[in-house]
């Protein structure tokens, strides 16, 4: 299966499985690691469904998702990056605005990814050196300075330990663009830079499930996406730091983050 197969099978699983969501009712969420860390039986079966589609297309796939410590190896060839709902926060109490994330993974290298939100219809799509798009149409990152940017940001909800730094940055981050906005996904965060709605995005501590397909999907629309130092994201279970956008208002922000 080369590539844009591959991008086809994640766009087609995500769409099945957004039915999931779309008919959610009575949804209980359930305390991960504290009570802001919440998972709910949606997630699970979203992530069951995902496995299920993939591993009937390609199998000995290996993968590497959010529930059920699904970590497996991920050098090996075929590795699937999923986190089956990301906005779990806004799922729960309401908000339509969550979505599904995939990446695939080819030996170490990031080749296809696919974030769906099922609320507004919106399928972000990449595939390794040919582009990103929504709903097929190509989308740019925002070129222009942070003083003309509107700046997503996150709260790392899930470490307290960062909570002051992070503030003091969305401080900052307010002062220096538009406006901050606070969504409550970081994939959708990622694919708001991606498509220039946001200059940049950032947030002090994301899994690699949050960013793997939204680092794709903003570099493909020609954005970078980089760690709070300006180091290259490591595609490991590290929890970095991130900072996507256009290259200007990166720069731009980079010093910020320096000036703290
Ligand atoms: C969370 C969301 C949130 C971000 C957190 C993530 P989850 O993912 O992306 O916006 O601030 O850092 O962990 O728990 O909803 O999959
Ligand atoms: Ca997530
Ligand atoms: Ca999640």
């Amino acid at each position: 299966m080369n590539d844009r197969e591959i991008l086809q099978l994640l766009c087609d699983a995500e769409r099945e499985a957004a039915g999931l969501i779309l008919q959610a009712h009575d949804i209980l969420a359930e305390n991960k690691t504290d009570r802001r860390d919440v998972v709910t039986a949606y997630d699970r079966r979203v992530q069951e469904k995902l496995i299920e589609s993939l591993t009937a297309a390609v199998p000995g796939a290996r993968f590497f998702c959010e529930e059920n410590d699904r970590h497996d190896d991920l050098r090996a060839e075929h590795v699937f990056i999923i986190d089956p709902i990301d906005g779990t926060m806004n799922f729960v109490h309401g908000f339509h605005h969550s979505c599904i994330s995939a990446a695939y993974m080819h030996s170490g290298e990031l080749r296809a990814a696919a974030i769906y939100n099922p609320y507004v219809q919106e399928l972000f799509t990449a595939v390794k050196g040919e582009g990103a798009y929504l709903n097929a149409r190509p989308i740019r990152v925002w070129d222009g300075p942070l003083s003309q940017s509107v700046i997503c940001c996150g709260t790392t909800p899930y470490d307290e330990s960062l909570t002051d730094r992070g503030f003091a940055l969305m401080k900052k981050a307010f002062r220096a663009g538009l406006d901050i906005r606070r969504e409550g996904s970081a994939a959708l965060d990622l694919c708001s830079a991606a498509a220039g709605r946001a200059g940049v995005y950032f947030e002090l501590g994301l899994s690699l499930w949050d960013y793997a397909a939204g680092k794709l999907i903003v570099e493909e629309a020609g954005g970078v996406c980089c760690t709070l130092d300006g180091a290259p994201m490591p595609l490991d279970p590290s929890r970095p730091s991130l900072l996507a956008g256009g290259k200007r208002a990166v720069e731009e922000f980079l010093k910020l983050a320096r000036e703290e």
